[in-house]
């Protein structure tokens, strides 16, 4: 078996070689097949970045348009699948909603569950793309108590999810393209972060050869801790506990570095960026676009502001290369948007499909590829002699 090393948290271990993404941490650049996330969130759309990171290169006009049609025929859940949201309370949180419907597709889809069939592939890769805005939409009308908004081919993408989010019956819901456009580039800045936890979950599920729908639904359970993407949540619960406390974020921060509770500050440092982290800076500045857009004023923003400025002058802080992550002003937008609090992870969950999905697909295909199985150091007793339940 060999020398096995200890690695905490895999700090250090390549658990593969990957073509998708690229994280230079210390100079802060994030780079999806090549291309820099800026010039991405720039301008190119969501589903042509999850092309890009699924196929490898960006579509031409008629390959995008085909793609998306293609995504367009399958936004529709079963209507069984629609009713395993009546099984749920109403206050269930939509992440376990999400990660549980998902799971629940490869039900339906039993044709899926060979990972070597290249056309089922396809057709799961495409379903889930298509589907999990429908979920997500769903989760948001269950908690709402209100009746489930059916998908229409005929809009876009971000434009479907936020009409079946948000439209209610009778009323004529109009899109906002300000809110269109931050949520399209939002979910383009969290489309793919390389081996990060959910990420190399679904790669760890997927390497036993479990279909997609089963890996993806693991990997929407990972997310959703508070250290990964459930910090978008975390950060804005954070905001509203100072806000209620006086806003004193010098006494918050005196807290964090006094360990008190086990509080940190949400929202900052990285295991990767050890100067900044290039989807943090994108992210600060749509905060304020949109707002200003909006015409919207958040106390919750000048103390994420304030924060920000005071434990960046802080040695504890800085001397631990702690900064804003991408979570940190995220929820401030979402919440101009009108999302609650309790689904800020399910649209990180929405931009971080496609890269879950093209790393399961470059596992799958790599010939290289072994089943995830780490070591350990066993700590405990080496051996003892069993004694008799009456004798103990
Ligand atoms: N607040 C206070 N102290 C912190 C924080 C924080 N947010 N993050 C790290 N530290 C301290 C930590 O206690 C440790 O101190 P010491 O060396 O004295 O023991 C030192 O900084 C190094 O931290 P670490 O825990 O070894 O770092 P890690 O690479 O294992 O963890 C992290 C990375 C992101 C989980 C962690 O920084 C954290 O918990 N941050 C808050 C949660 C958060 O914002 N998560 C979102 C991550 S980015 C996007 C995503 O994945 O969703």
């Amino acid at each position: 078996t060999g020398l096995v090393t200890l690695d905490n948290g895999f700090g250090n271990t390549a658990a593969n070689k990957s073509a998708i993404t690229f994280i230079d941490g210390d100079a802060g650049i994030l780079r999806y097949r090549g291309y820099p996330i800026e010039q991405l969130a720039g301008e190119a759309n969501f589903i042509e970045t999850a092309y890009l990171l699924i196929n490898g290169e960006l579509p031409n006009e008629g390959q995008l348009a085909a793609f998306s049609n293609e995504i367009t025929q399958h936004t529709l859940l079963h209507e069984d699948v629609k009713r395993f949201f009546q099984g749920f309370p109403r206050d269930a949180h939509p992440m376990a909603m999400l990660s549980s419907v998902v799971g629940a597709l490869s039900t339906f889809y039993p044709e899926s569950h060979n990972p070597f069939d290249e056309a089922q592939r396809h057709l799961s890769t495409v379903r889930l793309l298509a589907k999990l805005p429908t979920i997500a939409a769903y989760a948001y009308k269950k908690a709402m108590g209100q009746p489930f908004v059916y998908p229409r081919n005929d809009l876009g993408y971000v434009e479907n999810f936020l009409r079946m989010t948000f439209a209610v019956p009778a009323e004529d819901y109009e899109l906002n393209p300000v809110v269109v456009n931050a949520l399209d580039k939002l979910l383009i800045l969290h489309a793919d972060h390389e081996q990060n936890c959910s990420t190399s979950t679904v790669r760890l599920v997927g390497s036993s050869h479990a279909n997609l729908f089963a890996s993806i639904s693991a990997g929407i359970s990972a997310l959703w801790g508070p250290l990964h993407g459930g910090a978008n949540q975390a950060v804005l619960e954070m905001l509203e506990q100072i806000q209620q406390d006086g806003g004193d974020v010098d006494a918050f921060i005196r807290k964090v570095k006094n360990r008190e509770d086990g509080v940190k500050l949400m929202g900052f440092g990285h295991r990767v960026y050890k100067a900044f982290d290039p989807r943090a800076a994108q992210v600060k500045v749509l905060a304020h676009e949109v707002l200003a857009q909006l015409g919207k004023s958040d106390a919750l923003l000048d103390i994420a502001l304030k924060l920000e400025e005071h434990a960046l002058k802080d040695d504890f802080f800085v001397s631990r290369k702690l900064y804003p992550n991408v979570d940190f002003y995220t929820g401030l937008i979402y919440r101009a948007m009108g999302f609650p609090t309790s689904m800020f992870t399910v649209l990180f969950a929405l931009g971080r499909l496609p890269g879950w999905i093209a790393h399961w697909h470059e596992m799958i295909k790599d010939p290289t590829s072994r089943i995830g199985r780490p070591r350990q150091i066993y700590t405990g007793v080496e051996i003892r002699d069993y004694v008799p339940l009456s004798a103990r």
